[in-house]
This record gives C-alpha cells, sequence and structure tokens, in this order.
C-alpha cells in the first residue's frame, strides 16, 4: 500500500456522511485532509476532532455549484500545502420524485450539485495535477450510476454521467499525465442524504423497509483502499452494497 503520510487531500461534502468518515479516516493515516461544504460549523467541528487526534485538517467553506468558489477551495489547499494530491469529489444531493411530479427546482439543483459542482472540482484540479506530474481523482458515484429506480430518474442520470466522466478522464488521463481516476459506486449508506426528499410517497415507500444499510466508514474503506493501491494500480470502479440490497 501506498503511504499517504503527508499527501494532501481535498474532499467536498465532508461536512456529513461519507464525506466526514472518508476525512476522519484518511486524517488517521496521515494525509492533510481540506474539508469543505456549506455549513462551516460542522467542517470546524470536523477540523477540531482531526486535529485533537493528531492530524493536520484545513476548512474551506464552500459551495460547489459556485466555480469561482470551488477554484478558491483548490487555491488555498495548493497555496497553504503547495501540492493538491487527490481530490475527492463526493458532495451530492438526492430529492429523489417521480418524474411525472415534475419538481423542476429539484431536478435543476440535482444537475448543479451532482454534475457541476463534479466538473468544477475536476476543472480546478487538473491544472495543478498536470503541473506536478501526478494525481488522483475520486468521483463519488452510485450504484444509482448503474441501474435506474422509480424515482430516481434524474438522480440516476446524475450518477451515470459521473460514471461515464470517469471513464473518460481514465482514457485521457491516466497514462498520458499519471492521474489515476476511480469511480465509487455505494448502495444505501445510512448519512443525512434523504433529509433532501420532499416526495412524500418517496418517503412512505421508504417506511417499513427492512435492510440494514452500509456505514460510512464502509464506503471511507473503499476510497482508502483506492487511494492508496500502488501507483501502477488504477481502481476503476468499486461497487459496494449492503449484503440485503437487490436493486
Ligand atoms: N447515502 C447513500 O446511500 C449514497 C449511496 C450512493 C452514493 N451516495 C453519494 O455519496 C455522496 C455523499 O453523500 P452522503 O450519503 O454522505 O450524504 P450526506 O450526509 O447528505 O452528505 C452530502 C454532503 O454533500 C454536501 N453538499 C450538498 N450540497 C452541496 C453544495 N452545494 N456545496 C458543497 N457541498 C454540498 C453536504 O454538505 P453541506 O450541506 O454542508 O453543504 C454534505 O456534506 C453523494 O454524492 C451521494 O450521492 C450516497
Amino acid at each position: 500500500m501506498a503511504d499517504l503520510t503527508d499527501q494532501v487531500i481535498i474532499i467536498t461534502g465532508a461536512s456529513s456522511g461519507i464525506g466526514e468518515a472518508t476525512a476522519q479516516l484518511l486524517a488517521e493515516e496521515g494525509a492533510r485532509v481540506v474539508l469543505a461544504a456549506r455549513r462551516e460549523e460542522r467542517l470546524n467541528e470536523l477540523r477540531d476532532e482531526i486535529e485533537a487526534d493528531g492530524g493536520t485538517a484545513l476548512v474551506v467553506p464552500t459551495d460547489v455549484t459556485d466555480r469561482e468558489a470551488v477554484g478558491h477551495l483548490v487555491d488555498t489547499a495548493h497555496d497553504t500545502y503547495g501540492q493538491v494530491d487527490v481530490l475527492v469529489n463526493n458532495a451530492g444531493i438526492m430529492p429523489l420524485s417521480m418524474m411525472a411530479k415534475t419538481h423542476e427546482e429539484e431536478w435543476e439543483q440535482m444537475v448543479d450539485v451532482n454534475i457541476k459542482g463534479v466538473l468544477h472540482g475536476i476543472g480546478a484540479v487538473l491544472p495543478i495535477m498536470k503541473e506536478q506530474g501526478h494525481g488522483h481523482v475520486v468521483n463519488i458515484s452510485s450504484v444509482a450510476g448503474r441501474r435506474v429506480f422509480p424515482g430516481g430518474a434524474v438522480y440516476c442520470g446524475t450518477k451515470f454521467f459521473v460514471t461515464a466522466l470517469s471513464e473518460g478522464m481514465r482514457n485521457e488521463l491516466s497514462k498520458q499525465h499519471n492521474i489515476r481516476v476511480t469511480s465509487i459506486e455505494p448502495g444505501a449508506v445510512a448519512t443525512e442524504l434523504t433529509h433532501t426528499i420532499t416526495d412524500e410517497d418517496i418517503l412512505e415507500s421508504f417506511e417499513g423497509m427492512e435492510m440494514e444499510p452500509l456505514a460510512s466508514i464502509d464506503i471511507a474503506e473503499s476510497i482508502l483502499y483506492a487511494i492508496s493501491a500502488p501507483n501502477r494500480v488504477n481502481v476503476e470502479e468499486v461497487l459496494v452494497m449492503p449484503r440485503e440490497q437487490a436493486m
């Protein structure tokens, strides 16, 4: 396994769930983590916990839908530490709804965060990674980037995009620029992700669902696996499902 000591790793969506667990785990492995999301207080608490455990963390409050703000995030990481080794493009929202209900505002928000937000991160780190001659972009897609379920037409569309984008990036960047690209594809994870759902029918359909979901740490471990693999290895896709989840 490659050593993560002092590697500079930017994590979007670090204020809760998978991003938070990933920041904690990678900081324990010695990485210097740069924490981005909108909820600054949550990021500050996480930084304090990491530092209390002897780790290094930097908070840069960021709305990933704002290209300039994401540029500022990456520049701040680079100015502070002089390098950017890994970007974990994790920020995402999932306001599921049936198409017939035409929740157009939520469709647009998903495009802005799950698609444009991911592109903003990539656009900001690539010049630095090209210049330094190495890098790793970890895009958090989903099982929803492989399978489409009722209520998930737009959300799945955004995650199919992330999976396709990751494949295209690998084709163009891995050999030519020594930039590895991984698509992480979780099944159901117990996080705050469902808090953005407003469609009553979808919320009702979740009630009485009996299944043990994954924990955020399960996904953090798969991210650690991908980025700590030796440089000759490109962990392309990791699909991690709860044992009891059928689709
Ligand atoms: N949970 C699952 O079952 C599951 C399954 C497959 C894939 N995923 C993917 O995993 C990723 C993380 O989600 P999670 O499950 O950990 O949910 P979560 O706990 O709700 O975390 C989502 C994170 O995204 C951030 N975020 C949302 N909008 C943002 C914006 N405009 N700018 C910056 N940050 C923003 C949130 O922070 P702020 O609100 O503070 O900005 C939060 O830190 C998402 O891409 C999600 O699609 C989750």
